[in-house]
């Protein structure tokens, strides 16, 4: 008969320490020993988690980006008349350093596709527009339709990203290209021109208007979405305009009907 566990006398030994694992989800691991508080986390996601930055600021401020999301697709010089005057002459080095970004958003990245995902929400709630159209751009299924593929840009000044666009890759058998009279917003009937690129949003937060990044975003969304493909400035369809997307539209992409003379929008439906 095997003696009883019970009844054996064991000797203390030295107190082992465990390491705790903390799952917050997938990917995201908090390591807490319990000598030392120590955190590993992939930079950022954690703020991104606990929402250390504020949502109530992406409307006029954007949304705070890390320097290592993103593919980098084209930069620009833009350092502003206001910051120029306030730095001074000393100082004057760094604005060569103060590139804005253009950055495609990497769907294989789920942190950054997060924080694109989470601006896109106040993007479509400024918009009134549906919450579900992200999965061409982003990979994350959020409804039965499945959409095309496609892509997002972000437009980054310092650490924030002040601007975005997406942009869906149109099946071109599905003729869904129209033009709409920039006069009265209607559609021309029975033409459907053959548009490659559909414009889903297009967003700027609200103290960066009127400095050409939506412009910029437009055309970086224009070359970088099919690199291989040269597609016209008339090939990249609106969806559904506002107010000051039209006026956008109007600037960008529109073209004069020769016979008419009225200035047509491609658009897609
Ligand atoms: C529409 C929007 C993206 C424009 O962004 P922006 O960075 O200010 O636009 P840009 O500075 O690149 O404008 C380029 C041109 O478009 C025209 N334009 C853009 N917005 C305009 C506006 N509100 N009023 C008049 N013209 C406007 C101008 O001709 C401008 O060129 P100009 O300044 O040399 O005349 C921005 O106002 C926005 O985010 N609005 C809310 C979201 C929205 O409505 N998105 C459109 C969905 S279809």
């Amino acid at each position: 008969m095997l003696p009883s566990s019970r009844g054996m006398q064991t000797k203390p030994g030295p107190k082992r320490l465990r390491q705790s694992r903390f799952t917050v989800f997938q990917g995201s691991k908090l390591k807490v020993p319990r000598s030392k508080f120590h955190m590993a986390h992939e930079h950022g996601e954690l703020e991104s988690l606990v929402g250390v930055h504020s949502f109530a600021q992406i409307p006029t401020r954007g949304r705070k980006w890390w320097k290592h999301w993103g593919q980098l697709v084209e930069t620009f010089c833009a350092a502003s008349e206001a910051r120029e005057n306030r730095l001074t002459s000393k100082s004057q080095s760094r604005i060569a350093y103060e590139l804005d970004e253009i950055k495609e958003v990497r769907r294989s990245k789920s942190t950054e596709t997060r924080a694109a995902l989470e601006l896109m929400e106040c993007v479509n709630t400024a918009l009134s527009a549906p919450h579900d159209e992200n999965s061409f751009w982003s990979g994350v299924s959020e409804s039965e339709y499945e959409a095309s593929t496609g892509k997002a840009f972000v437009y980054v000044r310092r650490d924030r990203a002040i601007g975005i666009v997406t942009v869906e890759c149109l099946n071109l058998s599905a003729k869904r290209g129209r033009w709409m009279l920039t006069n009265g917003c209607t559609l021309v009937p029975n033409v459907c021109p053959v548009v490659k690129l559909g414009i889903s949003r297009i967003w700027v937060c609200q103290t960066a208007r009127g400095q050409g990044i939506a412009a910029k975003l437009l055309e970086a969304a224009r070359k970088f979405t099919l690199p291989d493909q040269k597609i016209a400035k008339w090939e990249m369809a609106w969806s559904q305009p506002s107010e000051s997307g039209l006026k956008l539209a109007t600037k960008y992409n529109s073209v004069r009907h020769e016979k008419s003379g009225q200035m047509l929008i491609p658009c897609y439906i």
